[in-house]
């Protein structure tokens, strides 16, 4: 279970039955664990949240009950929830809810139900369940919600962050020569879990020499050279929260080349840090830091997003990325309470790459940096 108070998770409710309110919807079937997660604290891999004006249905499985049922006098139990034990299967279970019910227009969240369990459900409602509901697509609901972080999730946050600086600041004495990236990528994912997290946000990337070309490397049997640039990417969740840093570290005194590059990105990552504040596009805090590495003739090297939004998913709104004609253009300025990295690079294939990453917080006054370490070169 999560830890956010009780009074967060009743203003979490409001701010999602506003939205129903605003599109006129009765209820809205969750179906996207993270945001089950947002909503009841639940931790659980399977569960469905009803919402409506006035209640709010938890569906899940003997296997948690009883985990729900101990949350009930705590300080972080969920308000209000009517738990609902599955009897069959989860679907036909959320269609007797429904059909309990008499709402019109029922939300489901066509990003994570299936077209599948989309036509069952309709056909099964059509068929005498409920024959006067009708199933409204949804975007995103939930997740603009959670976009702007509460008290609790910046305090989550802060803590992760100070947690991962600390496994980051210790990283350099793991790149040894002759260890393979697959053998630094497991200590790493040691030291993440000692230093208090649940787990690894994502496969630990260390990516050597001319695999630090590959913006995603996975760890491979390669061994670190004299001479290589090493890419250290983690992340680690904290009382279900994300975050993620990257350092790129040299083994050996660093080539002027390498040098050069890297100076390059530590210049992009100031930047963008630098324009950071609420009301900014988060198109602009992209093209600070990519304007400097254009400067450095480093444009076509750098060929993902500036950044992406962190909390129960280590991936999510806002996304801090070059504008363009197929990316969504909405909700285009960043606000206080929103969480993201800034995590410019440089990768050259044949070469090597370099990516410098930091997680930081929108204030009033402008900008956080959550994570603490230094971003100067180190050689090992
Ligand atoms: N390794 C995932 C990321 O930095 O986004
Ligand atoms: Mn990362
Ligand atoms: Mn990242």
């Amino acid at each position: 279970m999560s830890h956010a108070p009780s009074a967060s998770l009743s203003r979490r409710h409001r701010t999602v039955r506003d939205a129903l309110t605003t599109r006129a919807l009765d209820a809205l079937v969750i179906t996207a664990p993270s945001n089950v997660l947002y909503l009841t604290n639940f931790t659980g891999s399977s569960a469905i949240l009803v919402l409506a004006a006035g209640s709010l249905c938890f569906i899940t499985d003997f296997r948690y009950v009883t985990a729900v049922s101990d949350m009930a006098g705590t300080a972080h139990q969920c308000p209000d929830l009517e738990l609902v034990t599955v009897d069959g299967s989860y679907d036909a279970t959320l269609a007797r809810v429904l059909a309990a019910h008499p709402w019109k227009r029922i939300g489901f969240e066509a990003a994570h139900l299936t077209v599948a369990r989309h036509h069952w459900l309709a056909a099964t409602l059509a068929a005498g369940g409920s024959p006067a509901a009708e199933l409204v697509a949804t975007d995103g609901l939930v997740e603009r919600a959670r976009v702007r972080k509460d008290d609790h999730e910046i305090a989550t946050l802060r803590e992760a962050a100070r947690r991962l600086s600390h496994v980051a600041a210790g990283i350099g004495a793991l790149v040894r020569r002759g260890a393979t990236e697959r053998d630094v990528a497991l200590e790493i994912d040691v030291r993440v879990r000692r230093a208090g997290f649940e787990r690894s946000a994502f496969e630990t990337i260390v990516a050597s020499g001319p695999n630090g070309a590959l913006p995603h490397a996975a760890p491979g049997g390669r061994a670190i050279t004299e001479g290589d640039l090493v890419v250290l990417d983690f992340g680690g969740v904290y009382d279900s929260y994300c975050v993620d840093l990257t350092r790129t570290v040299s083994v050996g005194p660093a080539s002027t080349r390498a040098r050069e590059v890297y100076a390059a990105v530590r210049e992009a990552r100031a930047r963008a840090v630098a324009s950071v504040a609420p009301g900014r596009s988060r198109f602009e805090i992209d093209a600070a830091a990519r304007e400097v590495l254009a400067g450095h003739g480093l444009g076509e090297a750098f060929g993902h997003g500036t950044g992406h939004g962190l909390g129960i998913d280590v991936h999510e709104d806002p996304r801090i990325t070059r504008r363009r004609p197929d990316v969504d253009a909405g909700d285009e300025e960043v606000a206080t309470g929103m969480v993201f990295t800034i995590e410019p690079g440089a990768y050259l294939p044949g070469w090597g790459g370099v990516r410098i990453e930091d997680d930081v917080l929108v204030t009033d006054e402008g900008v956080e940096v959550l994570t603490d370490v230094t971003t100067e070169l180190i050689e090992i």
